[in-house]
């Protein structure tokens, strides 16, 4: 039997305190401008979403979430190794905490990805006897995997990355040399589309790239997805990742990207967008003997001046922009904390350390 200061007891009190405590903050008729979330200042704009894996999906990220985001992407949990880690076995517990939570919160969610060169499963390519599989082998096994995951979640995600990242780093080629076109060719971009349209007709369809803002890598993203739409392939989307800096893209290269794309029909989304305080670099490498890591006061003017620019551009597209993804909920945890420079601190987002917003989160909410 509960004694009356049994901890599940002492907890309904406590739950009562607080939704008193919540219910006097909100009958008080000057909402404080600090509670208005991105999602709120952007309303009439686009949804404003952020990546996330399940350990932000409790405490105080979760709450920062909440209240600034109204659309999900799963960082890492839905990409092919992750989800499906062996032919015949799939590990769904990250991405349906994750979807189970938008649900619970009135998140959209954005599906990435069903098909990247990176972070694929090790079966994929390769036969019982380790050499690679035939065309008709991959092609059957992306179908199934597109099919399960897709219909997995059929109306609860609405977008989904299809095909990430298949224009080569190289300007002088156009797709990349992955194991995907070396055994299927070309073929695999618009099977990938096929698949998941049939999976699920009524998904918005992306292909997501980065340096999408570069003019020569622009134009050969064009290109492909003049291809794909000249060839009634469902693509419905492209994907800007985002991943800028202070020295790039100008305004002049971003209006310029997204009017090129939209020109071919296709709707935008900014879908990873986070602003280093250094200079682009592809490759991984050490970080470097005396290499500052600081974060200046001049440092954060410049970002803040860009992440203004950047939105003003956005608003600029609202026709054609129909979501904008920060990759990360704030300056606590990046991915570019470990690439491409190892131990090396970024400050990409628009809440710091203590999860607070910064100078540049007041420039993209004050228009
Ligand atoms: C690419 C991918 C993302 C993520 C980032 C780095 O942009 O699309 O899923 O892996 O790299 O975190």
């Amino acid at each position: 039997m509960r004694t009356l200061n049994s901890p599940a007891r002492r907890g309904r009190r406590l739950l009562v305190a607080g939704l008193l405590a919540g219910s006097t903050t909100l009958l008080s008729s000057q909402r404080p401008a600090a509670d208005k979330g991105l999602k709120d200042y952007y309303k009439d704009y686009f949804p404003v979403g952020v990546a996330v894996g399940p350990q932000s999906l409790q405490g105080e990220e979760a709450a920062l979430i909440k209240a600034q985001f109204n659309s999900v992407t799963p960082e890492n949990a839905m990409k092919m190794g992750p989800i499906h880690p062996e032919e015949n076995r799939y590990f769904w517990r990250d991405a349906d905490a994750i979807v189970s939570f938008a649900q619970a919160n009135q998140l959209r969610v954005r599906g990435h990805n069903l098909l990247w060169h990176e972070q694929t499963p090790k079966w994929l390519f390769k036969d019982a006897a380790g050499k690679p599989v035939s065309k008709a082998v991959l092609l059957q096994r992306l179908k199934d995997h597109i099919e399960t995951v897709v219909k997995r979640y059929k109306g609860k995600i609405y977008a989904w990355d299809v095909v990430n990242e298949a224009i080569s780093d190289n300007p002088q080629e156009f797709l990349r040399n992955s194991e995907w076109l070396q055994i299927c060719g070309d073929e695999f971009i618009a099977k990938a589309f096929e698949y998941a349209h049939a999976a699920d007709p009524q998904a918005v369809l992306f292909y997501n790239d980065y340096n999408t803002e570069r003019p020569e890598k622009r134009e050969r993203v064009y290109r492909l997805l003049k291809q794909l739409v000249d060839a009634k392939v469902p693509v419905h989307a492209v994907g800007l990742q985002g991943h800028w800096s202070l020295q790039e893209p100008t305004e002049q290269e971003l209006r310029a990207a997204i009017e090129r794309y939209a020109s071919l029909g296709l709707k935008v989304q900014v879908t990873e967008l986070d602003v280093s305080i250094y200079p682009w670099e592809k490759e991984r490498r050490a970080k470097r003997a005396g290499e500052s890591d600081a974060y200046t006061p001049a440092l954060e003017q410049q970002q803040t001046e860009q992440y203004r620019m950047f939105f003003r551009v956005f608003r600029d597209y609202k026709n054609v922009l129909t979501g904008v993804t920060f990759w990360n909920v704030s300056d606590r945890y990046t991915w570019l904390d470990t690439y491409p420079v190892a131990g090396r601190k970024n400050h990409p987002l628009l809440f710091d350390q203590n999860l607070k917003p910064k100078k540049a989160f007041q420039a993209v909410v004050n228009f």
